[in-house]
């Protein structure tokens, strides 16, 4: 957990420089993250699926992951990494203008997560909303807080990537069984203050539907045959077509991130550090070999959280700026690629 002084807050929109007006930019104030107590290692899957660490290492560079308690709801792991990133920024919820909560796991199908998290902290009545953009659900979140900051419609959002994915997952199927963990991360978006050299520089995210079912939960959706309502079938868990899924996210992260840097008229050369969603060691070594950088600029925690989708970015944000793996004023370059297939990336001087 790690925050900057709060910021002034000051009146009016944009700068005014010899009666140039330039837009406000946005920057990440503060984060803070949770991952629940309950740590499952690869030997502990190993005792009830036909797996082993020796696979899932290899496969995957994962190591153990954290599972919520049976009392644990997916708004209570938010709720916590959002008091971290509230109390390292020393700022209260009711300062909030805007919650934006990425997830594809909230509490219940309606209403968003994002309430549940409002009421929670205390927020107030201020508009709080979820995005589903599974793995790449943050950095979606993080561009719609950034462009309302830019239009001048808010000035602090907290945005929440949390996925309480061990409730979705079919613990007997060892190809997703292995994979994915529990957790939250959460950032402090604010206006920065004019001639303040840090803030998001670039955004981009994509979408590509033609890949839906790569990477599905089947069931309880209104597309679902009424003969099959309320079946507790598999199909109600994620269904995925690994290679697949594998293939779209080398290409779609690798692009994005080159698409993201060219935003800002900048190359790759100019990132201090790469925080991209961490799904598999393998997709990472991979993007790394075709970004032509070294995988020990990225920052890492895949090894002990799994995948925990929209989470994993501000995870690696909170940890790296605790553990010094990043600093401020760095350059870092976030990406991502989930289900839909839905991608993008973000540049930002932290
Ligand atoms: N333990 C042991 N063996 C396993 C396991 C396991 N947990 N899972 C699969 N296997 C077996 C398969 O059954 C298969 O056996 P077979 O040869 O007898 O048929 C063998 O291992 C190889 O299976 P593949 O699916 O070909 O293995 P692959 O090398 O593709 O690895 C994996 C599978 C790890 C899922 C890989 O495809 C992958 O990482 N895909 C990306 C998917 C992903 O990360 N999704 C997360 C959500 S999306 C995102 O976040 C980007």
């Amino acid at each position: 957990m790690r925050g900057l002084r709060p910021l002034q807050r000051s009146q009016g929109r944009g700068r005014q420089d010899a009666g140039l007006t330039t837009t406000p930019r946005s920057l990440i104030a503060a984060t803070g993250s949770y991952l629940p107590e309950r740590v499952v290692t690869n030997d502990d899957l190993a005792a009830f699926l036909d797996t082993s660490d020796a696979w899932i290492r290899d496969r995957t560079g994962i190591g153990a992951r954290h599972v919520a308690a049976d009392d644990e709801v997916t708004s209570d792991l938010a709720a916590a990494a959002s008091r971290r990133a509230l109390e390292a920024a020393g700022v209260s919820a009711a300062s909030l203008d805007m919650i934006v909560t990425a997830t594809v796991t909230p509490d219940s199908p309606m209403p968003a997560c994002a309430v549940r998290l409002q009421h929670k902290l205390g927020a107030g009545k201020v508009p709080a909303f979820d995005v589903s953009a599974a793995c790449a659900g943050f950095l979606f979140g993080l561009t719609i807080a950034d462009q309302f900051i830019r239009a001048g419609g808010a000035r602090r959002v907290l945005v929440v990537g949390v996925e309480l994915l061990s409730r979705i997952i079919d613990w007997s199927d060892r190809t997703t069984a292995v994979l994915f963990g529990d957790g939250a991360g959460a950032v402090l978006v604010e206006r920065a203050e004019p001639g303040d050299p840090r803030g998001i520089e670039a955004c981009r995210i994509h979408s590509d539907g033609s890949l839906a079912a790569a990477l599905e939960i089947p069931a309880g959706g209104s597309a679902e045959p009424a003969t099959e309502r309320g079946l507790a079938a598999r199909r109600n868990k994620v269904h995925m077509l690994g290679q697949d899924v594998f293939r779209a996210a080398v290409r779609g992260m690798t692009d994005v991130g080159q698409e993201v840097v060219a935003a800002a008229g900048l190359t790759l050369n100019d990132v201090d550090r790469f925080v991209p969603h961490q799904a598999n060691l393998r997709i990472l070594q991979a993007l790394a070999e075709r970004w032509a950088v070294p995988l020990e600029r990225f920052v890492l925690v895949l090894d002990e959280t799994g995948n925990t989708s929209s989470a994993s970015i501000p995870i690696a944000l909170d940890r790296g700026l605790s553990d010094g793996r990043l600093c401020r004023g760095q350059r870092v370059l976030m990406s991502a690629l989930g289900a839909g297939v839905s991608y993008g990336g973000v540049l930002a001087r932290l």
